[in-house]
């Protein structure tokens, strides 16, 4: 997507073997920064800290991380610790052990000299293969929007929840690419952003690429969307998930299963948009079986912003000694999902459904 004028992904090859670029997405959207990661520590933070953050980037920096790893040492002890130091950056989105099982698949075989010209043009294809992965999510989700844009004629209003977007992946994004491909198509969209607190993904990320690309949208305090809802004013929702079981249950930013219990009280339109590399074969019940990140209270107690003279500044606004909390996801049942939009085309949220798109995994 562009940025002033230039085209950006998310992440890319530095110079090679001795770095990975990627732009700082906790500066944003104050000042659009990159930065340069040279070892597969350097990586793991970055992941760790949300320099980066979303499932598909996730899965594709701890790629580069990896293959970083077999610069600083190909032997298969090392192969083990950079894997197991990656892996535990963040629990929850499934893409993180999804391309990490991807890297070792391809390294493990191959002599220790081999590995890391290997790790280093598997890293890059990973990265091609999600921009070509989010394009086919946004041509799934396109009719979905023209349909609604025919019987309304006038504007769609579409709600989405925390950072879906091209930031979250290298380019495109999945619940924004359909979006995108709307508003370029000529579709009138109007996106509500929820806030999303406590990191703000949606007042600081989303707002800011879809303010890049053109896309008229309004930022709105997360407990705003059942009253917008009950008004008529959503037409469908449409938001990413971080790991999705085989059974159709999807788990995304905290937040997100209340938006699914007010559209579906509202029979507002609940679409999931993923990549298969966010689909976790082994697991069927999201409730019980999949790991909610849990995150400092400091992201709840304080807040990050700009003051009057351009400078940023972190303030607290907690009534002094309480406590705070901070799970990072929750998980919406397959029931309350009216479709999932994925890269092989539009399901419903059940095990009969996903099996129908991707039947190598009957
Ligand atoms: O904590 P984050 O910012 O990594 O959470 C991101 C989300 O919840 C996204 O909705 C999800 O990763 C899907 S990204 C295409």
């Amino acid at each position: 997507m562009k940025i002033h004028g230039r085209a950006w992904r998310t992440i890319w090859p530095d110079e090679k073997g001795v770095a990975f670029g990627v732009i700082d997405q906790t500066r944003l959207p104050h000042a659009f920064t990159t930065l340069s990661i040279r070892t597969s520590g350097e990586a793991a933070e970055a992941i760790r800290s949300m320099i980066v953050r979303g499932a598909p980037l996730i899965g594709a920096t701890a790629a580069y991380g990896l293959a970083l790893a077999m610069r600083e040492d190909p032997s298969d002890t090392h192969l083990a610790a950079a894997y197991a130091h990656l892996f535990e950056t963040r629990p929850t989105a499934v893409n993180l052990r999804w391309a990490l099982d991807d890297m070792r698949a391809v390294l493990a075989p191959l002599q220790p000299g081999e590995r890391f010209d290997a790790a280093w043009q598997r890293a890059a294809a990973i990265c091609d293969e999600d921009v070509a992965v989010c394009h086919a999510i946004g041509e799934a989700g396109l009719p979905l929007i023209r349909k609604v844009f025919e019987t309304r004629k006038d504007q769609v209003n579409i709600l989405t929840h925390c950072n879906a977007g091209w930031l979250a992946c290298v380019d495109w994004g999945t619940a924004l690419a359909p979006i995108y491909m709307a508003h370029d198509a000529g579709i009138p969209v109007h996106v509500w952003v929820d806030e999303t607190r406590p990191r703000n993904q949606g007042a600081s990320l989303t707002a800011y690429e879809l303010g890049a690309h053109g896309i008229p949208h309004t930022v709105i305090p997360d407990n705003t969307g059942g009253h917008l809802m009950q008004h008529g004013q959503v037409d469908m929702c449409i938001v990413g998930t971080d790991r999705t079981t085989a059974t159709g249950d999807v788990c995304n930013k905290i937040g997100t299963y209340l938006k699914a219990l007010a559209a579906h009280a509202n029979q507002v339109p609940f679409y999931v948009a993923l990549p298969h590399t966010t689909i976790d074969w082994t697991i069927e019940d999201g409730v019980k079986e999949i790991p909610i990140e849990e995150r400092s209270a400091r992201e709840v107690t304080h807040m990050t912003g700009r003051l009057p003279d351009g400078s940023l500044a972190t303030i607290d606004i907690m009534a002094p000694g309480s406590r705070a909390m901070n799970y990072a996801f929750d998980v919406t049942p397959a029931h309350l999902v009216t479709a999932l939009v994925t890269d092989r085309g539009v399901c419903p949220a059940t095990r009969e459904g996903l099996r129908g798109l991707f039947p190598e995994r009957s």
